[in-house]
C-alpha cells in the first residue's frame, strides 16, 4: 500500500492545494477523481503563484504523472485555458498528464441549464458555482444526454450526439427561460471538434494506467475537491456538490479501491466557511465573522464571492472525518486567529432542546440547530514565523489539543500562513 489521499472535511477551501503540494515530491502519480472546474487551488511554487481547478497539483512538477481520472467532469475550454497558461509560464504538459476516457463532459447547455434550474429556486438557491457541474453530472446519471471524453475522439460519433443533444435540449431550456440563447450546433460542434484534437494525446483508460501504476509500486496520491460536507450523499443535502467529494469518492472516481490507501490525511482549517448557501450552525454574521474573512482573505477562489466564515464545527468536521475514514489531521491557516482575544469550538448541537454530536441528516434540523461552544483565550501574537510545535504558544497548543481531542484523531501539519515553510511537522 503506498497510496495517500488528502480530504477536506468541512465546506471546501480548506487549502488542500498546499498540501498536496507539500507531499508531490513523496509520490509519483497525482490523481484527481471527482467536481470539475468548480474547485480552486492557490499554489505558491519556485515564487510563483498559480490558480488551478482542474489540473492535479502535480502538473507543477514535470516528472510526476498528473491524473484526471473517471469521476471527474470536464470542461475542455477550461482544461485548455488552464494548459495554455502553465505552457506560458514555461510549466511543460506532455505525457505527463494523463485524461480519462470515462470522465464526463461539460456542454455549454448544461451551463444554461443551471443558471435557469438555480433563477427557478429564487432566494433558496443552491449558490453553485455557475459551472454546468451538477446538470453535467445529472446526464451521466440520466445517460440518455451524456458526452464522455471517448466520445470526444470519435468525430463522427461526436457530430451527432451534439446535434442529437441539442435538439432535444432546446425545447426544455425555452420552456425554462424563453430568454435562452439558440445552442448553435454547428459551431458548438466544430469548437469540440477541436478541444477533441488537442486533448487527444492525454486521453487514456487511466483506471488501468492506474492498476500498471500500483503494481509497479508507483507512489499514487489523490487530491480531493471541495469537502466532505459538501458530499452529494453524505453532506449537507440539498446545498451540497453534485460529487462524492468525501474520502468516498475515491473508489468510484478513479477504480483504485480504498484499501491501496495507507494514509487518508483529513484537511481542516482552524475555523470554519462556506460558499453558496445552506445552513451553517457556527456562522459569525458579526465584527469577528468579518476579522476572520480579511485576516484569512475569504473570497472564492474561482467566484470571488466572500466567503461565509464561523467558529470551527467539532461536529460536522467530525462527522465529515468519519465518513471519510480519516487517519490524522492537517490544521490550516491557525495563523488567521491571531489576533482574536477568545475563541469559540463548537462541540454539540442543540436541535430542539436536545443535545447531540450527530450531525443531522435533514437540512431542516441542521438550520435548527444551535451550537454548544468550549470557549478557549486567544493568544494574541503573530505566530506566523514559528517551525516547531513547542514553541507555539501555549493558548495555541491548547486550541489545537482541543481540536485534536474533539476529532479523535492525532494532528499530523499545522499551517500557519501560505508559504511552504510556514508549515509545522507535529
Ligand atoms: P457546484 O459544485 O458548482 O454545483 O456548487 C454546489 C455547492 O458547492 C455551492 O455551495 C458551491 O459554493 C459549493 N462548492 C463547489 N465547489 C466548491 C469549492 O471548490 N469550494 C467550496 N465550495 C464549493
Amino acid at each position: 500500500m503506498s497510496a495517500t489521499a488528502v480530504i477536506g472535511l468541512q465546506w471546501g477551501d480548506e487549502a488542500k492545494g498546499k498540501i498536496v503540494d507539500l507531499l508531490t515530491d513523496q509520490h509519483d502519480v497525482v490523481v484527481r477523481y471527482q467536481g470539475g472546474n468548480n474547485a480552486g487551488h492557490t499554489v505558491v511554487f519556485g515564487g510563483n503563484t498559480y490558480k488551478l481547478s482542474l489540473l492535479p497539483v502535480g502538473v507543477l512538477r514535470p516528472e510526476i504523472t498528473s491524473v484526471i481520472a473517471t469521476g471527474v467532469v470536464i470542461n475542455p475550454a477550461a482544461l485548455l485555458g488552464e494548459i495554455d497558461q502553465l505552457r506560458a509560464r514555461n510549466v511543460p504538459l506532455g505525457d505527463n498528464l494523463l485524461i480519462s476516457d470515462r470522465a464526463h463532459v461539460i456542454f455549454p447547455w448544461h451551463m444554461a441549464e443551471e443558471a435557469a434550474f438555480e433563477a427557478a429556486r429564487g432566494g433558496n438557491a443552491i449558490g453553485t458555482t455557475m459551472r454546468g457541474i451538477g446538470t453535467c453530472y445529472r446526464d451521466k446519471a440520466g445517460r440518455t444526454h451524456a458526452i464522455r471524453v471517448g466520445d470526444l475522439m470519435y468525430p463522427d460519433l461526436l457530430r451527432s450526439r451534439i446535434a442529437e443533444v441539442i435538439e432535444q435540449k432546446t425545447p426544455v431550456l425555452r420552456a425554462l427561460n424563453p430568454a435562452t440563447p439558440t445552442l448553435d450546433v454547428a459551431k458548438i460542434t466544430e469548437d469540440y471538434l477541436g478541444y477533441a484534437e488537442r486533448l487527444r494525446p492525454h486521453v487514456i483508460d487511466t483506471t488501468a494506467w492506474l492498476h500498471k501504476a500500483l503494481a509497479q509500486n508507483k507512489r499514487l496520491l489523490f487530491e480531493g475537491a471541495q469537502g466532505s460536507l459538501l458530499d452529494v450523499d453524505h453532506g449537507s443535502y440539498p446545498f451540497v456538490t453534485s460529487s462524492s467529494s468525501s474520502g468516498c469518492g475515491i473508489h468510484s472516481g478513479s477504480g483504485v479501491p480504498e484499501r491501496q490507501i495507507s494514509k487518508m490525511i483529513g484537511v481542516v482549517k482552524a475555523y470554519t466557511t462556506r460558499v453558496g448557501g445552506g445552513p451553517f450552525p457556527t456562522e459569525l454574521l458579526d465584527a469577528t465573522g468579518q476579522h476572520i474573512r480579511d485576516v484569512g482573505r475569504e473570497y472564492g477562489t474561482v467566484t470571488g464571492r466572500p466567503r461565509r466564515c464561523g467558529w470551527f464545527d467539532g461536529v460536522a468536521t467530525g462527522y465529515g472525518a468519519r465518513i471519510s475514514g480519516i487517519d490524522c489531521l492537517s490544521v490550516m491557516l491557525l495563523d488567521v486567529l491571531a489576533q482574536l482575544d477568545e475563541l469559540k469550538i463548537c462541540t454539540a448541537y442543540e436541535i430542539d432542546g436536545e443535545r447531540t454530536t450527530d450531525f443531522p441528516s435533514h437540512i431542516q434540523q441542521l438550520a435548527k440547530a444551535k451550537p454548544v461552544y468550549q470557549t478557549l483565550p486567544g493568544w494574541k501574537r503573530d505566530i506566523s514565523g514559528v517551525r516547531r510545535l513547542a514553541d507555539l504558544p501555549k493558548e495555541t497548543r491548547a486550541y489545537l489539543d482541543t481540536l485534536s481531542e474533539l476529532m479523535q484523531l492525532p494532528v499530523w501539519l499545522v499551517s500557519i500562513g501560505p508559504d511552504r515553510e510556514q508549515t509545522i511537522l507535529c
